[in-house]
């Protein structure tokens, strides 16, 4: 691996710890109008100090980002369908030079088995894995669940597993029962997805139980920002990646936080 592909991998999982908190708000690019996210850049603002990098689509970035902000970016390269039809059936939508244009530090792209779109995006993550060396940029496989599937650990694995074989350097899928096990069978990094929003309690156990079953991190949107305290939340799934805090102090974060009343950070003697 090259110098540049360590460092853009350095950016995303921070190497004191080997872990990552992405904030991902690139929901819109199959869900179109998506809550919480009606002006990206007023809901990601005082989120990004506490993230590690932002995943999100160039149309966003483009028009909503200012390009000063210091946050890493994971750009998302595929797409092409919505809501109202089969959502397997993406393709790649961004020239891996764009990416470049766009500084971002890693690039990310869907992968739908056992869907229609099977076989297409998995040799678009192989076509994304050697433009990504090309270049030096490193590729996260999101194993996406189409509808008809289980969210169960015999078939994330199975998805965790192949994106690794064909390349991917970081997987992102599901928590299940049984999570130890995809990861001791999956040779790559692996995130976890946050899902539909739940209460803050049951998010906060969720992330504290994937980091305890082997977790490199989280790549969390609407658990975040759909939040009624999104800073406290995103303090709270940071001190469970970063600080390797217990489910008690990191919720104890979002309510103080949500009350007005945050924790102070220790200040140097
Ligand atoms: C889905 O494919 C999108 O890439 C989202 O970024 C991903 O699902 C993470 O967001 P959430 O935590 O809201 O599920």
């Amino acid at each position: 691996m090259d110098w540049g592909m360590k460092n853009r991998l350095n950016r995303i999982l921070q190497p004191e710890t080997g872990r990552t908190l992405m904030l991902a708000i690139d929901h819109g690019y199959f869900l179109g109008p998506t809550s919480g996210l009606e002006e990206p850049y007023e809901t990601v603002k005082d989120l990004i100090p506490h993230a590690d990098s932002l995943m999100l689509t160039r149309g966003v970035l483009r028009s909503c980002i200012p390009p000063g902000t210091k946050i890493p970016i994971v750009l998302r390269m595929s797409g092409g369908t919505s809501i109202l039809k089969e959502l397997s059936e993406e393709g790649l939508t961004v020239a891996v030079e764009d990416a470049i244009r766009l500084n971002a530090s890693a690039i990310t792209l869907s992968v739908f088995i056992g869907a229609d779109g099977e076989r297409a995006t998995l040799l678009n993550l192989a076509k994304l894995v050697d433009a990504g060396h090309q270049y030096g940029i490193p590729v996260l496989a999101v194993t996406a669940v189409g509808k008809d599937m289980v969210r169960e650990a015999r078939y994330l694995g199975l998805a965790c597993r192949i994106a690794a074989e064909l390349g991917a350097h970081m997987v992102k899928t599901y928590f299940c029962d049984g999570f130890e096990e995809i990861v001791r069978n999956t040779p790559v990094p692996i995130v976890i997805a946050g899902g539909k929003k739940r209460p803050e309690r049951d998010a906060l156990q969720m992330a504290y139980d994937a980091i305890q079953a082997g977790a490199s991190g989280v790549d969390m949107g609407r658990n975040i920002f759909q939040s009624d305290s999104p800073v406290g939340m995103i303090k709270a799934v940071r001190a469970i990646v970063q600080k390797d805090a217990g489910l008690e102090e990191a919720f104890t974060i979002y309510e103080e936080e949500k009350a007005g009343t945050p924790v102070l950070e220790p200040q140097p003697a």
